[in-house]
């Protein structure tokens, strides 16, 4: 049954792919799906000197439907390698209408590698979770667990809300933190194994009654410097649909304690991050750039299903912890190879507005350096993918200390405008940086502990960018443009 399934599948992805060979509005350096629906990250791994990527897939359509695991695999991030549909649903414990197989992690074991996904199955009127194990012997072809599940629901949880697992090692165990529900409050349990088979309930490893909404999707758990990192994907909590917590996981009792809290992303579109450890230490982390409907700004899922495909990743980010326990998201640094031949200018004052030469102006990275000391104005705006009439826009209010990304006139389709704190509004040097890609407008502050996240769907004639100096002179410091390559396409 699976293996029909995933022949199908991959039947329909190759007429799928065929099909948006002339699409207009699919990303140059983002991650895409070749074809069909893509949401979560799943696995996302470094195995033998890779990355390996899984995503939830819907190959048969633009949107969402019954559940498959996609695979990519990469050097660096940027160039990626589709390889065969890795999961399929076709077991009784993931194969529900409307359910399949569900996000999940990857690990490593004696070189093999496994992944933990939430398999979906309808039993009478309701979609059941439980936990399941894949394996492969060349990180391509899976194989799933004969014993699955490997875990179900405990007793007095809700069985259609518990999904997600994340899995980690740790001295000689195996855990993973999945999302779960009692009653209607959310909770994250967390289980352990030593063979990644027989899995134990150490505890609930956090609550917080409904202070963060009522379920927390897509937790991943890490070590980072001195600290534990725990990340979820909250509902229900308005604005806010992913948080981080610093803290600490005791190992002995399996709680986690948090210290710091904040937002990943303040943008309308990224969901849903999970991590990884690379080659060289750093913990990557990739997303959904996308909403679900239950979002308080959601509208459609966007005029991209029009060309056979929906949904691609946000810009690969670095997790950095600061010395006050808050995190910092970076771009990846592999970002740099994406860049050609780009413009330097240096010290000059804007009084009004001023172009700025952003090459084809649909894929780019923008960094501006103020310098405050020697500005009267009161912030400025970034003017981007303009055509004459529409613009998305990114202003800095240093007055009221806000960042804004506007896409209310962006292309005629976008709606909404993103908004958070300029925490270094008082500082004297103000810095920002822009990716820029066909269907995103993606915004670094504050070093990366503030980013936006947003999609827009400007076509070509939306290529030139400005910056105006709101209220009096703004002296830039150092401004640097570089058109990006498009690896995607
Ligand atoms: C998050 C999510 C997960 C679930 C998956 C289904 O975006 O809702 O909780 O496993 O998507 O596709």
């Amino acid at each position: 049954m699976t293996n029909d399934n995933l022949r199908m599948a991959a039947q329909a992805l190759e007429h799928g792919r065929a099909g948006i060979k002339e699409a207009k509005m699919r990303q140059r350096y983002h991650f895409m799906a070749p074809a069909g629906w893509i949401n979560d990250p799943n696995g996302v791994v470094y195995y033998k000197n890779r990355y390996h990527v899984f995503y939830q897939s819907n190959p048969f359509d633009a949107f969402w439907g019954t559940m498959y695991w996609g695979h990519a695999v990469s050097d660096d991030l940027f160039c990626w390698e589709n390889l065969p549909l890795a999961l399929a649903p076709g077991e009784w414990y993931d194969n529900g209408e409307g359910g399949g197989c569900f996000s999940g992690s990857a690990i490593e074991h004696e070189g093999k590698l496994f992944l933990i996904y939430t398999g979906v199955y309808r039993d009478k009127d309701k979609n059941i979770q439980c936990q399941c194990v894949a394996y492969s012997e060349d990180g391509v072809t899976f194989e799933k667990y004969a014993g699955n599940p490997v875990v179900t629901a405990p007793k007095g949880y809700d069985s259609s809300n518990f999904r997600d697992p994340k899995v980690w090692r740790h001295n000689d165990s195996f855990y993973f933190v999945c999302a779960a529900c009692r009653g209607d409050t959310a909770e994250l349990l967390l289980y352990s194994s030593k063979d990644l088979l027989n899995w134990d309930l150490v505890n609930v490893l956090f609550c917080a009654g409904k202070r963060y909404g009522d379920m927390w999707e897509c937790p991943d758990l890490f070590r980072l410097a001195d600290k534990d990192v725990l990340l979820f994907s909250p509902m229900g909590m308005g604005e806010t649909t992913s948080l981080y917590l610093t803290g600490k996981l005791n190992y002995q009792t399996g709680v986690f304690v948090p210290e710091v809290q904040g937002r990943i992303d303040c943008g309308m579109d990224f969901y849903a991050p999970q991590t990884l450890l690379d080659g060289e230490n750093r913990r990557i982390m990739l997303a959904w750039a996308n909403a679900w409907q239950w979002m308080p700004w959601w509208k459609d899922w966007g005029p991209t299903h029009k060309e056979g495909w929906c949904g691609s990743f946000n810009l690969p980010r670095e997790i950095v912890k600061n010395s006050d326990n808050t995190l910092s998201f970076l771009p990846a640094p592999q970002s740099k190879t994406l860049r050609s031949k780009g413009r330097h200018y240096e010290s000059f004052t804007v009084t009004d507005t001023t172009e700025l030469d952003v090459g084809d102006g649909v894929a780019y990275e923008l960094q501006v350096q103020i310098d405050k000391t020697q500005s009267r104005a009161t912030g400025f705006t970034l003017h981007l993918r303009m055509n004459g009439h529409e613009e998305t826009l990114v202003v800095l209010d240093f007055a009221n200390a806000l960042v804004r990304v506007d896409r209310s006139r962006s292309d005629g389709w976008s709606t909404g405008v993103s908004q958070s704190r300029l925490l270094g509004a008082g500082d004297s040097t103000v810095t920002v940086q822009v990716f820029v890609d066909q269907a995103s407008v993606e915004v670094f502050t504050d070093m990366g502990r503030t980013v936006h996240s947003n999609n827009v769907f400007a076509d070509n004639t939306h290529c030139k960018a400005a910056i105006s100096a709101q209220s009096g002179p703004l002296a830039v410091s150092r401004l640097d443009i570089w058109p990006l390559k498009a690896t995607m396409l």
